[in-house]
């Protein structure tokens, strides 16, 4: 089956902790910005449907044993807000029962923009050159993505 893309927002509009609910191909989806990274959660609680991304946003706690307990995961559990399930928005998986209550993921990422920097969109011209041997002939400099697009594939 193939994948569909959908572009959501450039990255600088999309600070870290902040959420997006979209509707995507009649899905009501979830984006969050979690430290940096993008994650999507179908919008639809596995208990009985509620809008999960709507939860409020927090973490939940850890313990190696009894009356010790660690704060982990911060900004990255959503609590349901009909009853309270909590939902890791990584991974979709539940707090309490993480390897059979699950909520639905989808694949969240950073591209590239497309708004008009042709350097960025491969359009530059001889920058499809054919290297011979081990070393490439010219002086090479790492690459970042300053203006990327949050996409989103179902
Ligand atoms: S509908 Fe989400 S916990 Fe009940």
């Amino acid at each position: 089956m193939t994948e569909k893309r959908f572009e959501i927002c450039p990255t600088n509009e999309f600070d870290v902790g902040d959420r997006r609910i979209v509707t995507l191909d009649g899905f009501s989806v979830g984006i969050f910005n979690v430290d940096g990274e993008y994650y999507a959660m179908k919008n639809d609680c596995p208990h009985q449907r509620a809008p999960l991304c709507e939860g409020k946003l927090g973490g939940t706690t850890e313990s190696d044993s009894p009356g010790e307990y660690d704060w982990v995961r911060p900004g990255q559990v959503v609590r349901c807000p009909w009853h309270g399930w909590e939902f890791d928005v990584k991974t979709g998986e539940s707090v309490f029962n993480p390897h059979k209550v699950k909520a639905k993921t989808f694949e969240a990422r950073v591209e590239p923009s497309t708004g008009g920097n042709a350097a960025a969109d491969g359009g530059c011209e001889g920058c499809d050159v054919d290297l011979e041997g081990d070393e490439p002939p010219v002086e090479t400099y790492d690459v970042e993505v300053e203006r990327g697009t949050v996409v989103v594939y179902l």
